[in-house]
This record gives structure tokens, C-alpha cells and sequence, in this order.
């Protein structure tokens, strides 16, 4: 059975004595909760080791929100999977679209990226997604199809088990105008059905694939009771433990 995940994405925002106080604040607040699914925040680099030993990473996955995809050496500011492992983080957020779009990642970097990840214990949340443009002229399966053929299509099975998928188109992602339950419903069947194809239906049944853009306190409801939906992956609403504590119990 596939795992429900709420995770956050707090981008560039906080510096480090917010991000960890925060994180103290977020397990404090889900202490002696029984949820039914696992939490996750994405941090700046910065934050992962200091976060990750403020709170205890079992209950809240620590996640970075890049890596490199060289193993180690002279490339200058880029941060390794095996330095972010080290760090006691558990996920990363690979090909955001943010990432995609300033700073030129592709599928084929993104492919390296992921094998990276994977060999250094570190489960990739894979961001997939249209641009509005390509959703306007009936493109987004097209879109999100390759995106996802290009950068994993190449793992085996095994190795496909670790991988979390996000949709987020882009056109909803900071915009306040969220897809709607039945947008993301028809995508997110679609993803499955094509992971089906590649690694088989019991793989594709067990892959979380969360949605992100716009998801808040008063549409992650709707959003989450989608068969196919297993969860959020949540910017802006993700930096206020007030704002993120309701989408987590929206499950
Ligand atoms: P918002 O929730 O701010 O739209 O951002 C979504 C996102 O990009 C998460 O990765």
C-alpha cells in the first residue's frame, strides 16, 4: 500500500534560526497525534543537518530541495546526495519546476540527479508538470509523460520503489489558482497509468504521487479524497505550522 504524504517546500525562505524553530514548533504541535500520513519539509542546504537534529526525523522527514548531479569534486557551491544523506535527510525535491525553469535543469541532468539520490539511501520527490501554454493547447499528458520516460524510465523496478512523484503544473504553482480536484484526478490516474505500463500495476499502485500548486488549508480536502491523489507537496502555505497543520490533517 502506498504511503500518504504531506510535504512542504519552503523554497528560499527562512533563515536558519527560523527554519529550526520551526521545525521544533511543527513536531511539538503533531506530538501525540496519530496522522495518516507522513510529513516532510524541504529546506535550504543550509537548515538540513541543524533541522535534522532539532526533531526526530522518523516522525518528520527532513528533505533538501536540489542536489548535484556530480558524486564529488571540483564544482564549485553544487552539494552532493551523499552530503545531503549525511546530513540525516531522508528526501530530496528533484526537477521543481523553479529549478527547471532559472536554472536550465533538464531531463538529462535530472536523470543523474535521480541515480545519485537513490545511490546515497535518499528517496527523490520528482516534480513533473505543464506550463499553461501546453495545458492551453492539450498538451499536459504529452508534457508530463516525457518528463517522466526521460529522467526515469531507466530505473528498474527496485529502484523506481523509492521514487515519490509530484505533479505540479506550473501555471497553479504560486498563483493561488489551484487545479481543481477533477484536473488533478484525471492527471494523476494518468501518471499511474503510465508507470503501470513501464514497472507494472502493483509498482504504479504503490507510488505516491502528491499534487502541489495553490494547495491550502480550505482545498486540501477536496484535493487528498481523489483516489489518485496521495497527498500535497505545499509552498507557500508550508512556512506557518498555523497554515501547514490543517493540510496535514486534511487526511
Ligand atoms: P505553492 O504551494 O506556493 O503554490 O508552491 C507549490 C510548489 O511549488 C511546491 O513545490
Amino acid at each position: 500500500m502506498r504511503k500518504n504524504i504531506v510535504a512542504g517546500n519552503w523554497k528560499m525562505n527562512k533563515n536558519l534560526q527560523e527554519g529550526v524553530a520551526f521545525a521544533k514548533e511543527l513536531e511539538k504541535a503533531l506530538a501525540g497525534k496519530t496522522l495518516k500520513c507522513d510529513v516532510v519539509i524541504g529546506t535550504p542546504f543550509i537548515h538540513l543537518a541543524s533541522v535534522a537534529s532539532a526533531i526526530d526525523t522518523n516522525k518528520i522527514g527532513v528533505s533538501a530541495q536540489n542536489c548535484a548531479d556530480k558524486v564529488s569534486g571540483a564544482y564549485t557551491g553544487e552539494v552532493s546526495a551523499a552530503m545531503v544523506a549525511s546530513t540525516g535527510a531522508k528526501y530530496v525535491i528533484l526537477g521543481h519546476s523553479e529549478r527547471r525553469a532559472y536554472y536550465g535543469e533538464t531531463d538529462a541532468t535530472l536523470k543523474e540527479k535521480v541515480l545519485l539520490a537513490l545511490e546515497n539511501g535518499l528517496k527523490p520527490i520528482f516534480c513533473i508538470g505543464e506550463v499553461l501554454e501546453e495545458r492551453e493547447s492539450g498538451k499536459q499528458n504529452e508534457v508530463v509523460k516525457s518528463q517522466i520516460e526521460n529522467a526515469l524510465f531507466n530505473l528498474s523496478a527496485e529502484q523506481f520503489a523509492n521514487i515519490v512523484l509530484a505533479y505540479e503544473p506550473v501555471w497553479a504553482i504560486g498563483t493561488g489558482k489551484t487545479a481543481t480536484p477533477a484536473q488533478a484526478q484525471e492527471m494523476h490516474a494518468f501518471i499511474r497509468e503510465t508507470l503501470a505500463a513501464k514497472f507494472g500495476k502493483e509498482a504504479a499502485d504503490n507510488t505516491t504521487i502528491l499534487y502541489g500548486g495553490s494547495a491550502n488549508a480550505s482545498n486540501a480536502k477536496e484535493l487528498f479524497s481523489n483516489p489518485d491523489v496521495d497527498g500535497g507537496l505545499i509552498g507557500g502555505a508550508s512556512l506557518d505550522v498555523e497554515k501547514f497543520l490543517p493540510i496535514i490533517e486534511a487526511f
